[in-house]
């Protein structure tokens, strides 16, 4: 049975959750493994919505497994409230059916403020975080001075390091007059939580070497997108881990040898939430989709920032992550458009360039070469049935995004349900 990784092609949001869902039905094992409450992935699932930050979205299928990963950092008061906003939607989560790793790193209550204090001090160079306290979670991580799930097994570990570590953020949250945290409180929290998390945590690596030693099927939920990931993404306007292909590997102590497939995402048009270059964002454009109602973020409710579909992005994203298909969703958001915008390559210093530059300085002088597209004002492709039957300009579009992006578009997404996916040969 193939392992297939989802990856986001875009700056996130580019409808994961909702391809995973469609693909869940033929997976058993469904997988985060980088990120954390940051993420956002909308599923409409029996006509139900939900909305999953931390919980694989594979979670909606009672028959199927999840598991959290080693490359997840995780709230773990945030994961006790989706468990409880889960239940509330008459979805059962327990430790039959999610598998949280004893090696994935905690997001404390200092984190989340370190985030925000930070952000607040960059003035106008600020990211625009989610404020999840992503970032000094990774931090404390990669500085190895974090505290890991199979952490809270030991009191005396814990304390200790707790008193270090909160001595360090009251020194740094001084300055802002933030009142300053108490051991005590952090640590009941934590008791309050691992109380309900215990039974859910395992050594999550070599259960997933069994199951792939058993044919089961992996599916690997990737959160956030291409060019938010802290190596290929637009740095320092990234997120903290590895949001590319190789991040579902490292995350989850599974080989790339066992990896089958990789499927980028991708909207049909661009989007981004928060701070950073753009080179297709078009105001114009954002009015439109906001006007709709669409594009809302899933996480923050902040507007998301849109633009026209980039070749460039899109097309390196598939080559990085070694995309064997591409799902393309949100076709329907470009209904009723007279004419549809492709960028094909970046104008800078006289140059084209059919890859993003390195530098966020040089992001920000591209400038876009667009070529024109036909749109399909007349003929919706919302709740179209099949492939066959999308306009005939819709049709040479996604032909068009084929030849640029060098991967077939395989899934195209019509609208929000999982029933509103059509296949592509
Ligand atoms: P994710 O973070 O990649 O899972 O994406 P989000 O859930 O944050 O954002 C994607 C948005 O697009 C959500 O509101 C989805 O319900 C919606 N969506 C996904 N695919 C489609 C589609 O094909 N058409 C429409 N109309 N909405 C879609
Ligand atoms: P999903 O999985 C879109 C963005 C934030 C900010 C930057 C850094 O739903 O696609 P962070 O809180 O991670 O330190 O913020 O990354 N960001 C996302 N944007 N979708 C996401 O997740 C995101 N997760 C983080 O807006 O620009
Ligand atoms: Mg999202």
């Amino acid at each position: 049975m193939p392992n297939t990784i989802i990856v986001g092609a875009q700056w996130g949001d580019e409808g994961k959750g909702k391809i995973v869902d469609y693909l869940t039905e033929s997976s058993d094992i469904i997988v985060r493994a980088q990120g954390g409450n940051n993420a956002g992935h909308t599923v409409i699932h029996d006509d139900q919505k939900y909305i999953l930050h931390l919980i694989p979205s594979g979670i909606l299928w009672p028959e199927k497994k999840c598991v959290i990963g080693n490359g997840v950092v995780i709230d773990p008061v945030s994961l006790i409230e989706e468990f409880k906003k889960l239940e509330k939607q008459g979805i059962k989560v327990s430790p039959e059916n999610l598998y949280i790793s004893d090696r994935a790193h905690l997001t404390m209550p200092y984190h989340r403020l370190l985030d925000s204090h930070r952000e607040s001090g960059l003035g106008g160079q600020k990211i625009g975080t989610t404020g999840r306290g992503i970032g000094p979670t990774y931090i404390d991580k990669v500085e190895r001075s974090g505290i890991r799930m199979a952490d809270l097994e030991d009191k005396q570990f814990l304390e200790a390091r707790l008193v270090e570590k909160i001595a360090q953020a009251n020194t740094i949250l001084e300055s802002a007059d933030s009142p300053p945290l108490e051991l005590h409180t952090i640590i009941e929290e934590l008791e309050s939580a691992y109380s309900i998390l215990a039974p859910f945590v395992r050594e999550t690596t070599s259960f997933l070497h069994n199951q792939i030693a058993e044919g089961k099927s992996l599916l690997f939920e990737g959160a956030q997108g291409t060019y938010l990931d802290i190596d290929h993404g637009t740095y320092p306007f990234v997120t903290s881990s590895s949001t590319t292909a190789g991040g579902a590997c490292t995350g989850s102590g599974v080989s790339p040898r066992a990896i089958d497939n990789v499927t980028a995402v991708a909207k049909a048009y661009t989007t981004r939430v928060g701070a950073g270059p753009f080179v297709t964002e078009n105001a114009e454009f954002s009015d439109r989709m906001h006007g709709m109602g669409r594009e809302f973020g899933a996480t923050t409710g902040r507007k998301r920032r849109c633009g026209w579909f980039d070749a460039v992005v899109t097309g390196h994203a598939c080559r990085l992550n070694g995309a064997d298909q591409l799902a393309l969703t949100n076709l329907d958001g470009l209904d009723g458009i007279e004419t549809i915008k492709i960028c094909t390559a970046y104008r800078l210093n006289g140059e084209n360039l059919t890859t993003p530059p390195s530098r966020v300085e040089s992001w920000k002088d591209c400038e876009p070469v667009y070529e024109e597209h036909p749109g399909w004002p007349d003929q919706p492709t919302a709740g179209v049935a099949d492939i066959q039957s999308l306009p005939e300009n819709a049709k040479s579009y996604l032909n068009r995004i084929d030849t640029l992006c060098g991967c077939p578009v395989t899934l195209v997404g019509v609208g929000p349900d999982r029933k509103e996916t059509l296949t592509r040969n």
